[in-house]
């Protein structure tokens, strides 16, 4: 919803000149900054649809400040909290879990967790080491960076891709046994692909399509792309990378052996990882937290008040009243408490709010169950007393592709240069993230170590001191890893409307699901919403 930029139905004009008359030069001013009209600290260029509700709006309109309470301490509930209170509105976030961050779960050396089988697990991680359980990068284009630098948090750059990481196709491909660097599959893949255009074009195949224009500007492309030579057709060269790379005094290096032929290369099947790098969510640049994704929440706390934010305090009913919306909940500990707001923002996961005592009818739960599928996902994070990735691999960073039940490998990518360092050993989704959640934490260790054996060698057991492993459809008041909404559906639109004094956020509520972006965007939403609903009033 874009919420027009004016104020109880006056326009930003006709308002600054309402207050303007008879008032001082400051109040006009805080009035043109409440507006959006004064630079302010944290003035940077906002899409048009983002006017966040301002002090100037209660005090210039003689209106009171409202409270609110939010349920939920992830990234959906805190952005909402934080934007209600920065413009005066009193909030209280009650949150199930024994600490904030939702999904952005962070686990340092001494951290627990319990799952929802009654498995509790401690992390033996050293001081600086830490999983980002949950979410772990951010693209530079995310809302998530703008509330980063907003609240002061450090960050870094996070790396996605690394042209040294391996791919590793055992069950597909046509190399088990054989990891092949990113920079030498690239190579053979764009190689041979470039290669067969080249005889394409040449041929008269593409005719239909090109001008000879074009395809003069086609092989000169494809000569640099594919390290073709000058008469079109590929074998190999430097790009694919070297045993021994060149050094000095003659040393010219030793390159890899190969490339295979263009059927070895085309049945390794590692082309299939390469979109990835250009896909809009995922391309590099992209950041991390410095210390641990949960880092912005944290701060987020600060900036709200830890006083105004409970818990363990698992919400359990949510009810529209005659004067506003009452939120049951139940302190750690203690008997179930009742609290009167003007209203409720609900971020827990749709499919969790369908158990609670609401009066919000049947259609709205109908809505909330189109939400409501949490997919499994699953990380390990395998702590080691040396760093023989970056020292005996040369991989700083980056990730290591497979076709394995691991899936995804993660190199980390902070503590360089440190001793130890810790490597997310599987990001597994669907049904593998489901079989290494059915075992053991000491089973899941063991599993991973064995498949990652295969990519590292020994040392990637040898070496390992401790791990810690999260899966997410077993994680309590959480359930899933994200949901995927159907964003044109009927329910998505009732959903955005809220329920009497009862509004949604959280990823499931945006465009982007799975992302703090996602879960940014829907509670700024809200927040507008909400505040427009005030200012009509
Ligand atoms: P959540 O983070 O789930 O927060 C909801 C909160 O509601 C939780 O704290 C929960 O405990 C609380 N709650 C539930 N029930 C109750 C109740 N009854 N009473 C009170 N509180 C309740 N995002 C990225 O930006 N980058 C990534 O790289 C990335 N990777 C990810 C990888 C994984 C494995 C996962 C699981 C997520 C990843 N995400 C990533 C997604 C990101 O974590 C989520 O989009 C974000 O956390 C959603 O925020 P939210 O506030 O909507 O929900
Ligand atoms: N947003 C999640 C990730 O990047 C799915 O891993």
């Amino acid at each position: 919803m874009v919420i027009e930029q004016s104020t109880s139905g006056v326009t930003r004009r006709n308002f600054l000149q309402a207050v303007g008359a008879g008032s001082s030069a400051g109040v006009l001013f805080a009035t043109m900054g409440a507006l959006g009209l004064a630079p302010t600290a944290s003035a940077q260029p906002r899409p048009e649809s983002w006017v966040p509700p301002r002090t100037g709006d209660f005090t210039l309109t003689g209106r009171s400040a409202r409270k609110v309470v939010v349920v939920g301490a992830g990234p959906a509930g805190l952005a909402t909290a934080y934007e209600l209170q920065k413009a005066g509105y009193r909030v209280t976030v009650l949150e199930a879990r024994h600490r904030v961050g939702g999904r952005t779960l962070t686990i340092r050396g001494g951290d627990s967790e319990t799952d929802l089988d009654g498995v509790t697990q401690t992390a033996r991680f050293a001081d600086g080491v830490y999983l980002n359980a949950g979410a772990g990068r951010i693209a530079q284009w995310m809302v998530t960076m703008d509330y980063l630098r907003e609240l002061g948090v450090p960050y870094e750059v996070f790396t996605n891709a690394n042209a040294d990481a391996y791919l590793y196709n055992e069950r597909s491909g046509a190399t088990p046994g054989n990891p092949v660097r990113y920079r030498t599959a690239k190579a053979d893949v764009f190689g041979y692909t470039s290669e067969l255009l080249y005889q394409a074009a040449d041929q008269g195949a593409l005719d239909q399509r090109l001008t000879d224009q074009d395809k003069d500007n086609l092989r000169s492309f494809l000569r640099s792309w594919g390290s073709l030579r000058s008469d079109g057709t590929y074998a190999g060269g430097s790009n694919r990378g070297y045993s021994v790379y060149p050094s000095a005094w003659n040393e010219h290096g030793t390159p890899l052996p190969g490339p295979g032929t263009v059927s070895e290369v085309l049945a390794s099947k590692v082309g299939q990882y390469f979109p990835f790098e250009i896909n809009w969510e995922q391309s590099m640049l992209m950041f991390q937290p410095k210390g641990g994704m949960d880092t912005t929440y944290r701060y987020l706390v600060r900036a709200i008040g830890a006083q105004n934010v409970h818990l363990s305090s698992p919400v359990t009913a949510v009810e529209n009243t005659s004067r506003g919306v009452r939120v049951t909940y139940t302190p750690r500990g203690g008997r179930p408490r009742q609290l009167d707001a003007d209203f409720a923002v609900v971020t827990a996961p749709a499919g969790l709010m369908r158990r609670w005592d609401t009066n919000w009818g049947a259609e709205v739960d109908t809505a909330l169950g189109e939400f409501a599928v949490g997919s499994p996902a699953g990380k390990i994070g395998l702590q080691y007393r040396s760093r023989f990735w970056e020292d005996d691999h040369r991989i700083y960073g980056g990730i290591t592709e497979t076709d394995m039940d691991l899936a995804h490998v993660w190199y980390p990518s902070y503590g360089y240069g440190e001793r130890r360092g810790l490597v997310v050993g599987y990001y597994n989704t669907g049904a593998n993230a489901r079989t290494y959640a059915d075992l053991a934490p000491r089973e899941r260790e063991a599993r991973a170590v064995a498949q990652g054996v295969k990519i590292h060698g020994e040392k990637y057991r040898t070496e390992l001191e401790s791990s810690f492993s999260v899966a997410w459809h077993k994680v309590p008041y959480i359930e899933g890893a994200w949901a995927y909404p159907d964003t044109s559906s009927a329910g998505f639109r009732l959903l955005q409307q809220g329920v009497g004094q009862v509004y949604f956020a959280g990823d499931w509520m945006s465009e982007v699901s799975a992302w703090q972006h996602g879960a940014f965007w829907s509670a700024r939403y809200a927040v507008q919403a909400l505040h427009a609903r005030v200012m009509a009033n």
